[in-house]
């Protein structure tokens, strides 16, 4: 773990969403069984897609905001081009679906009371609209153990444009210092540290973090490696 800084323990945490506390990679058994042995390949492609998606809207002069549901069905129609697969309005809209209701990691409920039950303030800030979010955290029960859900959609600039982190900042009344954030997205770890959180980079599928010359103030391997932000 890197502790090249050291803060005092945070008084709220912001989690990011996808990835983060739902899985974004689940889609690939609906996608498996749309499309035979492309279902991986989909749920990667679609991802990749996505976020480039987020940081085009967000560093193009001209370019119109669209929310992230919009930016993921245009992120899948391109995936299904790109394989050479004919994507049916039925299939279509069955994967978007599936998308409004992803799985959520198993861990997040503990996490999320253990936080509570510490006078911890908790939250996510996320790309995701303000439905989309709305759906995905009443359909995994996590509505009561949240204080905050904040979208990006609010200031129609996405993650890692510093008026979509200062949003974290606004909604607590803390400063970015007092405040962990916890993303399993690399790129969305190294973003919030430079805007100044105290991160927690949890790195479920042994993957290298990005190699720009910045760690993360914290790495694990699952959601409950948050309490090492009060170790
Ligand atoms: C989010 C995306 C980046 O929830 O995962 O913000």
């Amino acid at each position: 773990m890197d502790k090249s800084r050291a803060f005092a323990a945070p008084k709220a945490v912001l989690f990011d969403a996808y990835g983060t506390l739902f899985d974004v990679y689940s889609v690939g058994l609906l996608a498996e069984q749309l499309f035979p042995g492309q279902g991986q390949a989909i749920s990667l492609l679609w991802r990749d897609k996505q976020i480039e998606y987020t940081r085009l809207v967000t560093m193009s002069r001209g370019a119109p905001y669209q929310p992230f549901w919009a930016l993921t069905q245009a992120a899948l129609r391109y995936t299904c081009q790109k394989l050479g697969l004919s994507l049916s309005p039925e299939a279509e809209s069955q994967l978007m679906n599936q998308y409004r209701h992803l799985s959520a990691f198993p861990e997040n409920h503990g996490v999320l009371q253990a936080l509570k039950s510490r006078g911890v303030v908790t939250g996510i800030l996320s790309n995701g609209d303000p439905e989309m979010l709305g759906i995905a955290v009443r359909s995994a029960g996590l509505d009561e153990l949240l204080d905050h859900v904040i979208s990006v959609d609010s200031v129609q600039q996405y993650k890692t444009s510093p008026q979509a982190y200062a949003l974290g900042e606004a909604a607590t009344g803390l400063k970015a210092e007092q405040i962990g954030f916890v993303s399993c997205n690399s790129w969305d770890a190294l973003g919030a540290t430079w805007f100044g959180y105290q991160t927690l980079w949890v790195n479920r599928q042994g993957l290298p973090f990005e190699t720009l010359g910045t760690q993360p103030y914290r790495t694990g391997t699952s959601l409950r490696d948050v309490l090492s932000l009060f170790a």
